[in-house]
């Protein structure tokens, strides 16, 4: 066992969390003789939304890494974004004897009976970038400060449209919010609300489709979400709102996107459209966001079709979530250094930094930097950036 401790602390997995507020949940002691000493080699069972989103394809071949090198086995699945199937592979992993389950759900509300069965079967659950909602047998929950990717979104709108420096409009801007079953979608929303609310206000903000007026509010995000944060759904979504534009005469000067898949449907709908005020690389292309700093959607941010993205460094996710694995394994103390409400309990937590991506790094949003940053972190190369 302390051999595979020094292996994680030597590739600097030391868990560094401390701060205000800190608090330190104690494991239980695995080694008594109700739940024997777990042996290396025992198994992580990680369950992944889909397979379909680069985001979780790099997730999943992260979090093997860095679980298989700690001396553990993992067992990885994709649950082709199908509630049912993620119940029952959580369902044949307490069969398999997982000692620890990291998931991302599908949906966040649907898994509450196959996560009691594992907290019945004395396994951990770890909420993986996505909190589960409405039951007490989540142990932690592990993502990035969510409301700060919202925020960095609205704040490239702003920026953009000269906003803050007092531009009046009004700019035609369309919202989105991700899958309606996730709880971080409400999050990111929620976030970006709280800096455009005041221009919907005083009309400087408009929306062409109506789907957000200055009587919108953040608790209505759902009626914009994007079911599954799909590709498909979103330019299904934008086709449906165009209807309201003119061929060459309605603008669009913004859209809130919340994902880089959202994002891209978005740019399939508009470079689809007959419309001519918007062609590919003209000036009257919208200022559009994203999240996740997607090979593709790093290519689009180069191309001028996409402005921004929201990079979260998902192997410092799978490192922490390694550490926490290895930790309760081990019967380490985990510390967390948050806590999210989940309906039944505050979950333990912890929330990593985010950083906003543009070609060149200009932009207000706090610490906004160029797409050569995600290259130079060794994420992504830029032959990767060119296949598109
Ligand atoms: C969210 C996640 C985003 C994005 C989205 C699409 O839960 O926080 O970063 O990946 O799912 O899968």
């Amino acid at each position: 066992m302390k051999k595979i401790w020094s292996l994680v602390a030597s590739v600097g997995l030391v868990l560094g969390i401390t701060g205000c507020g800190a608090t330190t949940q104690p494991t239980p002691n695995i080694s008594n003789s109700a739940n024997p000493a777990p042996e290396a080699g025992d198994l992580v069972f990680v369950s992944l939304p889909n397979e379909e989103d680069e985001r979780w394809t790099r997730d999943g071949a992260e979090l093997r890494r860095v679980i298989t090198e700690a001396g553990y086995k993992v067992d990885l699945s994709f649950a082709e974004n199908k509630i049912d199937r993620q119940n029952t592979e959580i369902e044949n992993a307490i069969t398999k004897g997982a000692k620890i389950m990291v998931i991302a759900a599908k949906n966040g509300t649907s898994l509450v009976s196959s996560v009691d069965k594992a907290r019945a079967a004395g396994i951990k659950v770890i909420a993986y970038d996505r909190l589960i909602m409405d039951t007490s047998a989540v142990d932690y929950y592990l993502s990035f400060k969510l409301e700060t990717i919202g925020q960095a979104q609205a704040q490239y709108i702003i920026d953009k449209l000269g906003l803050a420096k007092g531009e009046k409009g009004p700019f035609n801007v369309e919202l989105f919010s991700g899958s309606s079953d996730d709880n971080n979608a409400k999050f990111y929303f929620r976030g970006a609300w709280e800096l455009l609310q005041p221009y919907f206000a005083n009309g400087t903000l408009v929306s062409p489709s109506n789907r957000v007026n200055e009587n919108f509010s953040a608790e209505q995000w759902q009626s914009i979400s994007i079911d599954s944060w799909k590709l498909e759904n979103a330019q299904k979504e934008m086709e449906i709102r165009l209807s309201k534009y003119d061929e060459g005469r309605t603008a669009l000067h913004a859209v809130l996107s919340p994902s880089d898949a959202i994002s891209q449907g978005v740019i399939n709908a508009l470079r689809d459209s007959s419309f001519s005020q918007w062609k590919p690389g003209s000036e009257q292309w919208p200022w559009i966001t994203g999240q996740d700093a997607t090979n593709y959607a790093l290519y689009n941010i180069n191309q001028n079709l996409q402005g921004q993205t929201v990079w979260k460094d998902t192997r410092e996710l799978a490192n922490k979530t390694a550490e926490v694995c290895i930790q309760i394994l081990e019967g380490e103390t985990v510390s967390t250094d948050s806590s999210m409400n989940n309906n039944v309990l505050d979950v333990p937590s912890v929330f990593l930094d985010s950083v906003p991506i543009t070609k060149t790094g200009e932009s207000d949003a706090p610490g906004t930097q160029p797409v050569q940053f995600v290259i130079d972190s060794g994420f992504t190369t830029a032959e990767q950036l060119k296949q598109y």
